[in-house]
């Protein structure tokens, strides 16, 4: 069929957005004129989307002009944060469909939970808006390929996902100071997760629907259920149907670094896993509190430890990386960057010099900022979705491994399917509950 007709024939919402699975048509109107002010509208509004949402309207130029959260109480509190802070009244919707008939909304920010990321962008795209997405770009692997054609589909839009520290300064310099062979031939990193909250909070029983929640509308493509507010908000991470765990929450910030430094853009190949629960008491979780990953290639490996429930580890710190160099160890986290010389015993001396920054901060403005830069000059953004998927898959696969109970597997991407364990393919694809279905390109 010629693909003109085909879109033809898509079905859509009052908001001209197709929900069949089908091609969407592309409805919108691609975005190429913000230049003096930017419009912005902000979706999933409690936690990190609105802290987005400030580094945005912290720019000149910058409106709020939309917000949508399907709990009245999060919308209305964080409307009225809008007001006092920035003197701006966006317009408030619950159904972010409706948002995205809003012309003069440039751009939005998604800030959901995981599993609602991929409809949404795809939507807004649609709908002719350029997007910042928060990370993990999505919750499954087909999800992040979907993404990725439909970034490449709408071509003309901008597309940055929320993976902040490729915009600051430490990671920058640690890949200078890496690229430059500053700690010699990298063959190693070594990185590390370790937080409390990973664990999951105390179990306690369902209860009704809060007031003023549109939980069908929280719960989206995702299995119906009973209300818990232990895979509410901010806690939904710990459930498969919604999030990856602690694994993907910090894995996909702290892989996209080791990645990084070796330009990998590809997912792996290969992973080696441990993935279980070891903390001394059962809490609101399905994901695993301690996982263990090789990510074996032929000269280099990346290894990748995390353990929920405590906040301890190596260098004293919770979080990091350890990058392995013949000539030196550059340690990092958000907030320094430290570089270990070896010492040559021949030459009786350091093989590089020493260098130490500590005075590192979050890098979200940064990566605001280079996302507004990229809706003026419409350049390609510091992590475009292909960035994003490298990264989410990179996670996705060992948690897949884990829940398959297989300790490796095989991933062929040019196949999309893991050619070790027919069990693990199951888990490629979410299965979305009606009305919604995954879009196809
Ligand atoms: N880049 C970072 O450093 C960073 C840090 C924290 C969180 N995140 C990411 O940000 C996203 C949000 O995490 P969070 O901690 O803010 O979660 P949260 O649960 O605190 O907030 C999510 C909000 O989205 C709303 N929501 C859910 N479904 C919606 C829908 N269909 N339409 C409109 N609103 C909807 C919820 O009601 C809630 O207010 C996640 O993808 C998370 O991984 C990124």
């Amino acid at each position: 069929m010629d693909r003109r007709k085909f879109i033809a024939r898509t079905t859509l919402t009052t908001a001209g957005i197709a929900i069949t699975g089908i091609i969407p048509s592309k409805g919108g109107q691609a975005n190429t004129k913000p230049s003096d002010t930017i419009n912005i509208a902000l979706i999933g509004c409690r936690n990190m989307g609105f802290g987005i949402l400030q580094h945005h309207l912290s720019n000149e130029g910058v409106n709020c002009v939309a917000m949508c959260d399907i709990d009245d109480a999060v919308l209305n509190e964080k409307a009225a944060e809008v007001k006092k802070k920035f003197n701006q009244t966006p317009k408030l919707y619950k159904d972010f469909r409706k948002l995205l008939e809003q012309k003069d909304i440039d751009a939005v920010i998604i800030g959901t939970p995981d599993h609602w990321h991929c409809l949404i962008m795809v939507y807004a795209l649609q709908a002719g808006k350029d997007v910042y997405c928060e990370k993990p770009m999505a919750n499954t692997i087909e999800e992040c390929n979907t993404m990725v054609k439909a970034a490449s589909y709408y071509n003309k839009q901008v597309v940055q996902i929320g993976q902040q520290q490729r915009s600051g300064f430490i990671f920058q310099k640690a890949m200078e100071l890496i690229k430059n062979d500053k700690i010699g031939k990298l063959r190693k990193v070594n990185i590390w997760a370790n937080f409390e909250y990973g664990v999951g909070q105390k179990i306690v029983p369902d209860e009704p629907v809060p007031a003023g929640v549109d939980f069908d509308m929280w719960l989206g493509p995702a299995p119906a259920r009973s209300f818990n507010k232990t895979r509410f908000h901010g806690s939904w991470r710990m459930f498969w149907d919604y999030g990856g765990g602690l694994f993907s929450d910090w894995g996909v910030h702290l892989i996209d670094m080791g990645l990084w430094a070796k330009d990998i853009t590809t997912p792996p190949k290969k992973v080696l896993v441990y993935g279980g629960n070891t903390y001394h008491e059962p809490r609101s979780r399905e994901t695993f509190d301690s996982i263990s990953v090789i990510y074996p290639n032929d000269d280099f490996v990346i290894n990748f430890d995390v353990t929920a429930g405590v906040q301890k580890g190596p260098y004293d710190m919770p979080y990091g990386l350890a990058f392995i160099g013949d000539n030196a160890t550059l340690v990092a986290d958000r907030s320094k960057l430290i570089l270990y010389p070896e010492w040559d015993s021949q030459a009786k001396k350091a093989r590089t010099e020493e260098y130490k920054y500590t005075d590192g901060k979050e890098s979200h403005g940064e990566h605001v900022r280079n996302f507004l830069d990229c809706i003026k000059t419409r350049n390609k953004p510091a992590c475009p979705p292909e960035t994003g998927r490298a990264a989410a898959l990179h996670v996705h696969i060992p948690n897949i491994a884990a829940r398959s109970g297989e300790s490796m597997l095989l991933w062929d991407d040019s196949k999309n399917r893991f050619t070790n364990s027919e069990k693990a393919n199951q888990l490629i694809t979410p299965n979305y509950r009606q009305p919604w279905t995954l879009p196809s390109f």
